[in-house]
């Protein structure tokens, strides 16, 4: 990527609102980041223009014959349901989840230069719709799609739109399927053409992050072992965990009460029980973990505009350890 790329940005003046949408001062914000990657000092070895927001698609409409959560007409979910499941309770959250793994499979396998993320969101919406789910995210709290797609500096929750995946990009694509009156979750983050060697290592080790915080599940420890484990595995490459978004108790609810960090919080002594049910989900970033959100309500970016990767799966804890609910069946 040239330096005509970066040039290009427009920057807005010191005390304009910042780009980013997060309401700061632009010398509060970005001004620092924007100025290193403009020749101030050696320039960052993969100085990227900035997402900008693009074009949102019209709803999406679901078939009136397929079961929808309670928010789905209003926006407010109500539903609560207990964080320990009943063995019925899992046989249908276990349905919802391997079918939100096919969805995330079918849908990463369409990720390639030049598709637009809106394009991603139709085909999960189609495939959801096809497996006789609901997509969970559309018109929870409002959000306006079906698929969260979260490029680069993006840490979670992209509403997906015009722009065109480029050579070089991360995407993680972030799925939920309502089915059997339960909520299965999955993410994955994937390349996009030829990613950099520091991109795709940031990638990998949010893989491995996700993987350890599920080896520190085991019934009566507390909760607070599964962000221990990820965050010296993320410390140990120089990365950072985000702590304002964490993983959440699920099943008829999309999220309970029930919250993981996944940055080491020793005050989350609640113990893990057989039979609980809830997401790990580590966001791991290049840099700072300090996020900021968009106007927009829903994009969560990285404050210092470096990349971040994620990957999510739905756990139940068993007598042993854990049991991988969002795999395909
Ligand atoms: N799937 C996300 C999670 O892992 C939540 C998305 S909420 C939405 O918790 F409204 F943005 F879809
Ligand atoms: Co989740
Ligand atoms: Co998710």
């Amino acid at each position: 990527m040239g330096d005509l790329e970066v040039t290009t940005r427009s920057r807005p003046g010191r005390n304009d609102p910042c780009w980013c949408g997060s309401g700061q001062k632009y010398k509060k914000c970005h001004l620092d980041a924007d100025a290193r990657g403009e020749g101030g000092g050696p320039p960052p070895p993969h100085a990227r223009p900035a997402l900008r927001p693009g074009l949102v698609s019209p709803r999406r409409a679901v078939p009136a014959a397929i079961p929808r959560p309670d928010y789905a007409a209003t926006g407010r979910p109500r539903a609560q349901g207990k964080d320990v499941k009943t063995a019925e309770e899992l046989a249908r959250l276990r349905r919802a989840c391997q079918a939100a793994a096919r969805v995330l499979r079918v849908t990463g396998e369409a990720v390639r230069v030049g598709i637009t993320t809106d394009a991603l969101d139709e085909l999960a919406h189609a495939e959801t719709i096809r497996l006789g789910g609901y997509p969970s995210p559309l018109n929870y709290r409002g959000y306006p799609k079906s698929l969260c797609t979260s490029v680069n500096e993006v840490i979670c929750h992209g509403i997906p739109d015009n722009r065109p995946l480029e050579d070089g990009d991360i995407v993680n694509l972030d799925v939920t399927v309502f089915l059997d009156g339960m909520h299965g979750d999955c993410s994955a983050t994937f390349l996009v053409g030829e990613v950099d060697p520091e991109g795709r290592r940031l990638v990998e080790a949010a893989r491995e992050c996700l993987a350890k915080g599920i080896a520190a599940v085991r019934p009566g420890r507390p909760i607070s072992e599964i962000g221990k484990a990820i965050e010296a595995h993320a410390s140990k490459h120089g990365y950072g965990v985000v702590r304002a978004y964490c993983g959440h108790g699920i099943g008829e609810s999309f999220h309970t009460a029930l919250q993981i960090p996944h940055h080491h919080d020793p005050s989350m002594k609640r113990l893990m029980e057989p039979g609980m049910t809830f997401t790990v989900e580590p966001m791991i970033t290049e840099g700072s973990w300090e996020d900021a959100i968009w106007n927009d309500g829903w994009t969560a970016v990285t404050r210092d505009g470096k990349r971040s990767a994620q990957f999510e799966h739905t756990l139940a804890v068993t007598d042993r350890g854990a049991e991988i609910l969002t795999v395909e069946g």
